[in-house]
């Protein structure tokens, strides 16, 4: 699936083994794993093993994915997955990342418009959510840019060096993608 936006142009394809090393080097600490990962279960270090235990769960309700460049196809430049929680009704998206060297470039909104498409078009869902810490702004800002709400919030959610973090939960759904206009 290729997507441009803003002269940005990335395909989605599936994740491989080979995206293995580069997903890893992208997540450099314990906090940038909860803030990738939130409670998901990956635990720091990172590693080969964790990754491709969520990774052989690929099928009819989990979409993995890794973006690359379309001039340079060989390279990864971010992640993301798609949870299928009820075909239908409703799908997660999780696990966004894009590479830090490749960041402030309109790669994000390019991946989540992508998954959107995907979630509304294909699957066929009526509501996409996700989870993003409150002190995410540039995700936060990212994910409203793209029509997500903000539904609530969970209050000290997570403890990450001695800090309680709290995140909101966002969606959208199909009709008021639907009408966004650029959808
Ligand atoms: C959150 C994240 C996915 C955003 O990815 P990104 O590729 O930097 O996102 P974008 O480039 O689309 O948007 C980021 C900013 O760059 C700006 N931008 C986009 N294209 C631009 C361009 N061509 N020139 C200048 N600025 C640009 C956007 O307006 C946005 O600005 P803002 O932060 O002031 O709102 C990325 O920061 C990341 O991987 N973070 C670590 C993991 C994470 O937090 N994941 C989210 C979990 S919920």
């Amino acid at each position: 699936m290729r997507c441009c936006i803003r002269g940005c142009v990335i395909e989605l394809r599936d994740f491989a083994p080979s995206d293995v090393p580069s997903l890893i080097s992208w997540i450099d600490g314990p906090e940038a794993l909860v803030m990738w990962s939130g409670s998901s279960g990956f635990v720091w270090p990172l590693d080969e093993s964790q990754i491709r235990r969520y990774a052989d769960k690929v099928g009819p309700k989990l979409r993995v994915w890794t973006a690359v460049d379309k001039t340079d196809p060989d390279r990864p430049i971010a992640h993301a997955s798609l949870m299928v929680d009820a075909p239908g009704w409703s799908a997660r998206l999780g696990r966004v990342v894009v590479a830090p060297d490749a960041r402030g470039r309109g790669i994000g909104e390019t991946l989540v418009r992508a998954a959107q498409r995907v979630a509304f078009d294909e699957i066929g869902v009526h509501r996409l959510s996700l989870g993003v810490f409150a002190q995410n702004v540039t995700a936060v800002r990212l994910y409203e840019r793209l029509g997500f709400v903000r539904e609530g919030t969970l209050r000290e959610v997570a403890a990450v060096g001695g800090t309680w973090w709290s995140s909101f939960e966002m969606a959208i759904l199909d009709h008021e993608w639907r009408t966004r206009p650029g959808t």
